[in-house]
């Protein structure tokens, strides 16, 4: 029920705060818990917001001597220790009464028609590319045209984000069509949606792809949403969600100069429940660290899982032209490529490169500050 204005009180011997929103919601916290949070100039330095309680010698004795509203907006809080904290009760609010976050947290779910497109030319200013960057954090991918087809233009548009990651492949990779392939991405045979990189403790989150010259039929670049084919999983089966999202497998990666075998669940999550890693490379993919009374399970759940990422229906082609650049959450979409056959005088020949999702968390954040809050 609505109130007119909201209200704060102490209970429990001063150990528990209790707050009713204007809306009526209501939320606790513990004292042990709002004492933490104090940032007061004791407790935090205000330029750097760095720590000076530390956490682990928190009082365990401490109480709410006193609380009050104030303003529109404000709460104070008096502890035992003498500390006092004044804080914006609306975003306080939502903190304590933040339920479990979703697995898609916020992500679209698909089926999606398409990725965004953006002209490099266009992305000349902090909101343009604040714009760009929310739209691949909704969607897995967006693609961004009127790209110098060569690593210039790769490093340009990769420097919109951030900083390139080394890999095994180098800070750069490019694959061109070969009539004697050595391996399979430099043939001309499809490739089934894989991610990359698996046998990595972390993968790197994001890839750019660009397209230096491209064979005229086929050769489409295959993208399907790993989290949203996790959540149809979900539904049909929360077993065989449960098991997917948490046995164990190893990519052991084998080659002369790397020698790799990083894994994690087939779909990871991460501490807080949201969809994490996805890792598939059915060329790659080692044994599961199963019980015997899970096996049966877990091995159907890894077939329907198949089948869900491997329907045409749920994938996305990109047909990328030169010059065209595709940029995806390797943590989140599965990408693979149709057949294609190259003509008399044909070649096709993508560069690509890999930053950690961590860049794009930076920059997202830094230009989110600069946009919305108008700050440097
Ligand atoms: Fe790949």
């Amino acid at each position: 029920m609505a109130t007119e204005s909201p209200s704060v009180e102490v209970v429990d011997a001063g150990t528990v705060l209790r707050l009713v929103g204007a809306d009526g919601s209501r939320v606790s916290a513990h004292a042990l818990w709002l004492r933490d949070r104090c940032t007061c100039a004791m407790c935090r330095r205000s330029t750097t917001n760095e720590r000076l309680l530390d956490q682990a010698v928190l009082d365990p004795t401490t109480v709410i001597r006193e609380a009050s509203l104030s303003g529109a907006d404000m709460l104070t809080v008096a502890f035992s220790d003498g500390h006092e904290w004044t804080a914006g009760l609306v975003e306080l609010t939502a903190q304590i009464g933040a339920g479990p976050v979703h697995p898609m947290d916020g992500r679209t779910r698909w089926p999606l028609d398409s990725f965004s497109s953006f002209q490099r030319s266009s992305l000349g200013s902090d909101d343009a590319v604040l714009d760009m960057l929310e739209r691949f954090r909704a969607d897995g991918a967006v693609v961004v045209t009127g790209v110098e087809p060569d690593e210039d233009g790769l490093r340009d548009t990769a420097s919109l984000i951030g900083q390139m990651q080394m890999t095994n492949y180098g800070p750069t990779w490019s694959f061109e069509a070969s009539v004697d392939p050595i391996s399979e991405v430099e043939s001309m045979h499809m490739l089934r949606v894989h991610t990359d990189l698996p046998y990595r403790e972390q993968p790197a989150g994001v890839q750019l792809n660009l397209a230096i010259s491209v064979s005229s039929e086929g050769g489409a670049s295959t993208f399907v949403d790993g989290y949203s084919m996790a959540e149809v999983l979900r539904e049909e089966d929360e077993r065989a969600w449960e098991l997917l999202t948490t046995v164990h497998f190893e990519y052991p990666y084998l080659r002369s100069s790397v020698r790799l075998s990083g894994g994690g669940p087939l779909v990871g999550r991460d501490g807080e429940g949201r969809y994490g890693i996805v890792r598939r490379a059915p060329d790659l993919v080692g044994s599961p660290r199963v019980a015997a009374e899970d096996t049966e399970a877990l091995y159907a759940a890894v077939r329907r899982w198949g089948e869900l990422v491997d329907d045409p229906a749920h994938q996305i082609h990109v047909a990328l032209r030169p010059g065209e650049l595709v940029i995806f959450d390797n943590h989140r979409l599965l990408h693979g490529r149709t057949a294609f056959d190259l003509q008399p005088g044909e070649c096709r020949h993508l560069i690509g490169c890999y930053l950690e999702m961590d860049e794009l968390r930076n920059t997202t954040a830094l230009l989110r500050r600069v946009v919305q809050d108008g700050r440097r």
